[in-house]
């Protein structure tokens, strides 16, 4: 309501604050008010004498006089004990509602206030305000609260404005709080959601690098099974070769038969153990178990020496410790072991011959026993990586290699198998001419 068409109703409003008063004044002028202003209690019912405004709006805390005590004066005054009061309250206990009773305040505005509880609670107050001349006063009763005793004299009416003032405060209090909460529900479930799906993109994101970790090692693999086969199919191909020569010198027989299948079924066997060995080590292992470390690098070795031998470098394993077990993932840790044997080949390829480097590589590998933990190492001398590098290596997709032949994945899956996998740590560093990863366990 804009209090509009009607005579203007003066407003005294009483504030010590500057930038409260100018705020309210301006709101109280926007619907229609004429709003004059005091800056303490003594000056407001000094004022208030004089112009006889239609309501009073004050603070409470104020210099020289409160706005209890104004309202004290206000409502002994004979002439101007009619005018109602509102005073401006943070009502932090039940004290404040006892002082308004007692000083005769007519209302209560709770801070902090909406513009619209405001407005809606001067209008009512202006409205009945007629009325309320009408209604004698009550009979005084005597409360004691706390230790105090208070004497209170109000009508009737002035209670239960005062009452209902601060009832409505609560039950929009405990509105606010409803909303609050029912925003904090559906916030919680918001937030369960984007949990869930975040969880479920990483965990497709790590099966899709796990995949084409396994692509990418596959072809490592398939060069490795090649190599291993080349022996044995030379050894056959010559065989077969000298089948023909056999036949033309008559050196057919059975014995030479018996020695020809012999020979084909052992290479033969040997082929299909190392295809065998390959895919039982790209098997993802299904538990965790206790496993011989010492057992799972000799194997890797094993099957990638000759390989490795063929680049010129050779593969050594020194054990310091017997008997090392661990439990975990026995295929993925040999998994690791190998990306990092790769990794050391391909940085003694790079170096290899440059002033400076070996020309023969070298990888180690080894387990030593710290402070009652596992200390799993693959050194190499292929140079070591570069410090500006150093901390970006387990990155996913960081490489410094030909993009199409490397992806930059290697660390990164060795870091999430050794780390999430397993629990232990994977770090790496530079140590004599060349990288040092570590595994502890
Ligand atoms: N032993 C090492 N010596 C020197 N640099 C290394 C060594 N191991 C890793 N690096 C550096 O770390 C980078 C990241 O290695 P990572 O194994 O994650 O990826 P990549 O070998 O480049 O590619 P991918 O393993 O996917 O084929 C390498 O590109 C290389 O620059
Ligand atoms: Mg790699």
């Amino acid at each position: 309501m804009l209090n509009e068409g009607k005579e203007k109703s003066k407003i005294l409003l009483v504030e010590d604050s500057m930038t409260q008063a100018t705020l309210l004044k301006r709101l109280l002028q926007s619907y229609n008010y004429d709003v004059v202003m005091a800056d303490n209690g003594l000056n407001g019912s000094i004022i208030a004498k004089e112009i006889m405004p239609s309501l009073i709006i004050s603070d409470v805390n104020m210099p020289v006089m409160n706005g209890y005590e104004m309202c004290k004066l206000i409502k002994k005054s004979e002439e101007m004990s009619n005018i109602p009061v509102i005073l401006l309250t943070e009502l932090s206990s039940s004290d404040d509602i006892i002082y308004g009773l007692e000083c005769g305040a007519d209302n209560f505005i709770i801070k902090p206030y909406t513009e619209k509880s405001l407005i809606s609670r001067i209008d009512y107050l202006l409205a009945t305000s007629r009325i309320r001349k009408s209604d004698g006063a009550g009979m005084g009763i005597e409360l004691s609260l706390g230790s105090k005793t208070y004497m209170i004299n109000s009508e009737k009416r002035q209670i239960l404005n005062l009452l209902v003032s601060t009832y409505e405060k609560t039950i929009d209090q405990n509105r606010q709080l409803k909303e609050k909460e029912q925003e904090l529900i559906a916030l919680n479930a918001v937030l369960e959601k984007r949990v869930l799906e975040e969880t479920a993109r990483r965990m497709e994101k790590e099966q899709l690098l796990v995949q084409q970790s396994k692509m990418a090692e596959m072809g490592g693999m398939i060069n490795a099974i090649a190599h291993q086969w080349k022996q044995p199919l030379n050894v056959i191909s010559a065989m077969a070769q000298d089948l023909d020569d056999a036949f033309d010198y008559g050196q057919m027989d059975k014995e030479y038969l018996v020695s020809v299948r012999d020979t084909i079924l052992k290479q033969v066997e040997f082929m299909t153990r190392t295809v065998d060995d390959f895919c039982g080590f790209l098997r993802p292992s299904k538990d965790k178990i206790t496993f011989d470390i010492k057992k799972s690098i000799e194997e890797i070795v094993m099957m990638f020496s000759p390989y490795f031998r063929k680049s010129d470098i050779s593969l050594n394993v020194i054990l310091i410790e017997e008997n090392v077990s661990a439990i975990g993932y026995p295929n993925e840790f040999k998994q690791v072991i190998l990306n990092l044997i790769n990794n050391a080949k391909d940085a003694i390829e790079l170096t290899r011959g440059k002033t400076g480097h070996p020309a023969d590589g070298r990888i180690d590998i080894g387990v030593t026993k710290e402070g009652g933990h596992l200390r799993v190492f693959v050194a190499d001398n292929g140079g070591g990586i570069a410090e500006d590098i150093i901390d970006r290596i387990f990155e996913p997709y960081f490489t410094t290699k030909e993009l199409h032949k490397s992806m930059g994945i290697g660390l990164y899956m060795s870091r999430t198998i050794i780390e999430n996998h397993m629990g232990w740590r994977l770090t790496a560093a530079n140590a004599g001419d060349g990288a040092e990863f570590v595994i502890e366990i």
